[in-house]
């Protein structure tokens, strides 16, 4: 796969009129969703080097990342007269880079593109690294191809406009690419203020996570061994997104992959080591501004089906990528169904969505039981209804 080049701008115009100028074309094609469209069309209209190019539209949000908008992006492409030499540009979140790049690559056997991700998560992680697709039959970018942009142009200016929410999406992602890579750039990502945010501070730390991946997968460009790190916390993540779908209560990608980090660093702790304070300080980031996922212990078997579908996986083993240490990363590492519930028994308490100990703490002060009797008690009752591990009881 070619390498893409990215470019954390400072003139997007200057950076685009470049980029443009190293693809010779034909005819020049822009797709904008209908939030790109308001939003950031009119910054771009101004540049010279697209007042000649045509523009496509499509509908916003995932629910538009299929066939039928791919083939309304392939037919827009043929009427306004693209050959094997048109370059189309893709502007939008991850939902327009994902399906514009695939629009392109499959487009008269493949076209060049590049893409202007505009939200922190298309910035971070879907415009990079090449992976293009589209949802099919129910599941996400269940069709698609590797491919490559011939540049990214990353401009935080755009971030201005993103809410708070769609910011956090993203900031789990370099949250992720902070826990893959150093001690240092973790701490910076955990110190980051919400409250008063700096662009120029987070258009740094976005220039560091973007190159955390590129080094990635320019080492694995098609998943076959390193690149698997990029799945820390999207095994269990993606189950709590398709959990969250089923029961009508969407949640952003990142909130889930934020939660997914939780649950993967559990694992981590206890399979492979890592360190139970990072861990600790991890938990208290998620917990501070994503808040908790609420889901109950009916439902551990339905996440269990989804972690046990997911396309990571091979030989019917749920993969999981876990890790020693801060960037010290163990691919290809498996869980038992036992340990997966055990696992979400422990976010439960970590994340404090009920306490059982508090609930048997409640039932023991109640009874006024003598110490001795009181903690044989709360051992044989939370072990008896296997809601805790000893270990797990470590983190009351
Ligand atoms: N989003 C993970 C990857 O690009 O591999």
């Amino acid at each position: 796969m070619s390498k893409q080049e990215v470019i954390i701008c400072h003139n997007l115009e200057e950076n685009l009129n470049k980029a443009i100028n190293q693809c010779p074309h034909d005819k020049l094609f822009v797709l904008a969703d209908e939030h790109t469209r308001e939003l950031c069309i009119p910054v771009l209209s101004e540049f010279d080097c697209i007042k000649n190019a045509h523009f496509i539209y499509i509908g916003a949000e995932d629910v538009h990342k299929n066939l039928e908008t791919l083939a309304y992006v392939w037919k827009e492409l043929g009427d306004k007269g693209a050959s094997r030499h048109s370059l189309l540009i893709n502007l939008g979140g991850g939902m327009v880079t994902d399906l514009g790049g695939f629009a392109a690559s499959t487009f008269k056997r493949g076209i060049k593109y590049i893409n202007i991700p505009t939200t922190l998560l298309a910035m971070v992680d879907a415009s990079v690294g090449g992976k293009t697709g589209i949802n099919f039959n129910g599941l996400k970018n269940e069709i698609g191809v590797f491919s490559p942009a011939e540049s990214v142009l990353i401009d935080a200016n755009f971030l201005k406009s993103l809410d708070i929410r769609n910011l956090l999406s993203g900031y789990a992602e370099m949250l992720k690419h902070g826990l893959i890579s150093t001690h240092d750039h973790w701490i910076e990502l955990l110190k980051f203020d919400f409250n008063n945010i700096d662009y120029k501070v987070l258009q740094s730390l976005v220039g560091k996570s973007v190159q955390i991946k590129e080094d990635i997968v320019e080492q694995d460009p098609f998943e076959r061994g390193i690149r698997k790190a990029l799945n820390l916390g999207h095994t269990v993540g993606h189950a709590f997104e398709s959990l969250a779908l089923e029961t009508q209560h969407p949640i952003l990608h990142g909130y889930a992959v934020a939660w997914g980090i939780v649950c993967e660093l559990y694992f981590s702790h206890i399979k492979t080591g890592f360190p139970k304070d990072k861990l600790r300080q991890t938990i208290l980031f998620v917990k501070e501004h994503y808040g908790v996922m609420p889901f109950n212990c009916k439902q551990y078997e339905r996440l269990y089906e989804f972690m046990k579908h997911d396309k990571k996986n091979s030989a019917g083993i749920i993969n999981f990528t876990l890790l020693t240490e801060i960037g010290n990363i163990q691919i290809n590492q498996s869980a038992s169904k036992d340990e997966i519930f055990e696992m979400l028994d422990f976010y439960h308490e970590s994340m404090g969505c009920w306490s059982p100990f508090k609930q048997m703490e409640r039932i023991v002060q109640t009874f006024h039981l003598s110490d001795t009797i009181k903690t044989s008690f709360i051992y044989s009752q939370l072990q008896s209804i296997k809601l805790l591990t000893i270990k797990q009881l470590e983190y009351l």
